[in-house]
């Protein structure tokens, strides 16, 4: 009889865990959709239904994400925490969010972000950025994101993207760049070459503007020549960079020589300056003039030869007595004087 009450007890504990809805939130089960909208929250709630495919938390004043946020969710497939006041995302807080494809993270205070914190997204297709502060993206993710599809980072800070991290999403169509400080110098050559072979390819931009430097100020990045870009210098190694890059293989991950400090410090050396341009104008029209003064040289002389051929027959034809008109027909005179001069 005892034995019974437990059971019957747990089981009524384990429906209770099974059904239970956030106390501000609305559960549709057929659906498995929750919508914790618009409930000023400022953590994630728990209990939330472990079957839970679409989550929204949007318009609340979440602040902060802890590690494993939603292990408790694993089957999420859209979550939206749009317009929260997000500024600080534990690394591992999408951890165990296997089945992920849409993330939206607009409208919120983040940063920058880490690479390690998508490592557990191996299914994302869908990753909005959009509104916030974001000045630093990771260089790269480190595995590929083969099913992203579309990246919306744009109303950012962001000032350089770096090619190995567009690179790392194979699939993307969609790409939203728009209203950043795009630093058009020799670091976003290659966002430009990818970009257009992106385009090529079908892919949709809304477009990069350029921030800084000066002489590219509101331009769009496509735009831009490519001669007036000169090829990044090569970052000399020091002390700095050789230290990041041994404690990036301690975490095991790979930094490139070039990324943060001796980044920025190329940065500065960089810059895009107008100055080539003169100086290959300079060389292109110096070429051209000396191309002009030797043709016109070589006419010339062949002008001069011309004419003295001419006069010449003329006068070999005049000194033997023929009739100025054969003159006329230098082939008839020439054959004439083999003829004449064959046999003897
Ligand atoms: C953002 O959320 C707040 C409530 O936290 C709401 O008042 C506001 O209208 C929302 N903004 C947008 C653009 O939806
Ligand atoms: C996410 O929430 C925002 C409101 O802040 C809304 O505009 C958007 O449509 C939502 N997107 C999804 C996929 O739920
Ligand atoms: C972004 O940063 C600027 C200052 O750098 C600040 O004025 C602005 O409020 C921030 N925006 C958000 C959405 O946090
Ligand atoms: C990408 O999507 C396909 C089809 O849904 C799936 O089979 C594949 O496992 C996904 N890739 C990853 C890395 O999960």
């Amino acid at each position: 009889m005892k034995g019974e009450l437990l059971l019957f007890s747990s089981v009524i504990v384990l429906l209770q865990v099974a059904c239970s809805c956030p106390d501000k939130c609305r559960c549709h089960s057929s659906t498995n959709f929750v919508d914790c909208s618009r409930q000023g929250l400022a953590q994630i709630p728990s209990h939330l239904p472990p079957q839970t495919r679409m989550l929204h938390l949007q318009d609340n004043r979440i602040h902060h994400l802890p590690a494993f946020a939603f292990r408790s969710v694993p089957w999420l497939m859209t979550l939206n925490l749009s317009n929260n006041s997000l500024s600080n995302l534990a690394p591992a807080a999408f951890h165990g969010l296997q089945h992920l494809k849409v993330l939206k993270l607009t409208q919120n205070s983040l940063l920058s972000l880490e690479s390690r914190l998508f490592h557990s997204l191996p299914q994302l297709r869908e990753l909005d950025l959009s509104s916030n502060n974001i000045s630093h993206l990771p260089t790269s993710l480190g595995k590929t994101w083969e099913n992203l599809t579309i990246l919306a980072v744009q109303q950012n800070q962001l000032q350089q993207l770096d090619r190995a991290l567009l690179e790392s999403m194979p699939s993307v169509r969609l790409l939203f760049l728009k209203d950043n400080l795009w630093n058009c110098n020799c670091h976003l050559l290659g966002l430009k070459l990818w970009l257009e072979k992106f385009i090529y390819k079908g892919g949709i931009t809304d477009g990069v503007i350029c921030g800084s430097p000066d002489i590219w100020k509101g331009k769009d990045l496509l735009r831009i020549p490519y001669e007036l870009y000169q090829p990044c210098p090569l970052p000399a190694p020091h002390p700095v960079s050789s230290q990041a890059q041994w404690q990036g293989s301690a975490h095991g991950v790979v930094l490139r020589p070039e990324s943060h400090n001796s980044g920025e410090r190329d940065l500065l050396e960089c810059e895009l300056k107008p100055k080539p341009r003169p100086a290959n104008l300079r060389h292109a029209i110096a070429t051209v003039i000396i191309t002009g003064v030797v043709c016109g040289i070589v006419c010339l002389m062949m002008l001069a030869a011309a004419i003295y051929g001419c006069t010449y027959a003329a006068i070999t034809a005049t000194y033997r007595g023929g009739p100025l008109a054969q003159t006329n027909e230098p082939g008839k005179a020439e054959a004439k004087e083999r003829f004449d001069s064959s046999p003897a």
